[in-house]
């Protein structure tokens, strides 16, 4: 298949790249050559290159630097995602668009997880214009799929588990303090760009929860990683309220990928078993990176 990927630099795009490059046929184009946000570079591109995919991994995804730029955050996460559905129906395309946890108030009891048809109420600037964007996308493209999905982690791209691994190796830390009262499941963004090949291999369509399986909180999950990496920095849990950011973010994250199991396409791992590998093959690197060697 031709597939276009919007966001073909960030974390989830560069991860679909790569997995999606060994079967596929990519087309990658910067922002600057397509630039979502631009109608007409949309169309100029969709029309040259005919693609018969367009995965959007493109996003204003700094949650907290959502929170100052409402503007952008609108054009980036709302009107491209809207010029790429209009585009997708005008050429026959199918497009798969990313979506977020964030969408969801979190406000279910933990474990309780959010099902794909429950009602969004997003927190904050980020989580509001995702649930847009998922409106934009049903609203303008008859053949779609919205993944939603939470807490990536990838070799690339900033992620938690680099912003955890930077405070540790950083010989001033005394004590390293993470939240435990927000809950989700850690997410391999290689094993996204996994789902979504048996997605189009299986001609999915519609809004599907795909997140690893199990859940734990921020603490567990940085604790976790330091004793995989052998580092012996304190770690000590902390509340939300004692770490105050700018954006809100949701208590409970959990998503259950029940559309996806439905289906019997499910190709989600525990949290564990992949943050192991990926820590396998990458912690080493990870830690020299973090350490700035
Ligand atoms: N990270 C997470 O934990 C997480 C969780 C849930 C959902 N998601 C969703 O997953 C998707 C991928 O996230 P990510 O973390 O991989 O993001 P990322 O690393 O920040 O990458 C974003 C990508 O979008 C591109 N981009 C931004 N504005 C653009 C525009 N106007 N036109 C074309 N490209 C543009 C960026 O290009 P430049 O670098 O050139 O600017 C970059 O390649 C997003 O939809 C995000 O909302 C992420």
């Amino acid at each position: 298949m031709r597939i276009l990927i919007l966001g073909g630099t960030g974390m989830l795009g560069s991860e679909c790249r790569e997995l999606l490059g060994r079967r596929h046929e990519i087309i990658a184009p910067p922002r600057d050559a397509l630039d979502i946000v631009s109608w007409d570079q949309v169309i100029e591109n969709l029309q040259e290159i005919s693609p018969e995919i367009i995965l959007n991994c493109a996003a204003f995804a700094d949650v907290d630097g959502c929170e100052e730029n409402e503007f952008a955050v609108r054009k980036i996460n709302v009107e491209g995602p809207r010029n790429l559905a209009q585009g997708a129906a005008r050429f026959g395309s199918k497009l798969i668009h990313i979506s977020s946890d964030y969408v969801f108030d979190g406000q279910k009891t933990v474990p309780q997880p959010y099902f794909e048809d429950d009602l969004v109420r997003p927190l904050s600037a980020y989580g509001k214009s995702k649930a847009e964007s998922e409106t934009a996308v049903r609203e303008n493209s008859p053949n779609y799929i919205i993944l939603r999905t939470g807490w990536l982690y990838s070799k690339g791209g900033s992620n938690f588990i680099k912003s955890i691994l930077s405070v540790a190796m950083k010989k001033s830390t005394k004590v390293l303090k993470v939240v435990d009262d927000q809950f989700g499941s850690p997410t391999w963004a290689y094993r996204i760009a996994h789902q979504i090949e048996t997605l189009l291999n299986h001609g999915g369509r519609g809004t599907y929860h795909a997140t690893s399986e199990g859940f734990c909180s921020r603490f567990e999950w940085a604790a976790f990683v330091l004793k995989k990496l052998g580092l012996k920095v304190p770690i000590e849990a902390c509340s939300t309220e004692e770490f105050p950011r700018p954006a809100m973010r949701p208590v409970n994250s959990i998503l259950e990928n029940r559309l996806l199991k439905k289906q019997g396409i499910n190709v989600m791992r525990d949290w564990k078993e992949d943050l192991n590998e990926f820590l396998d093959l990458f912690g080493e690197a990870l830690m020299r990176e973090a350490s700035g060697a």
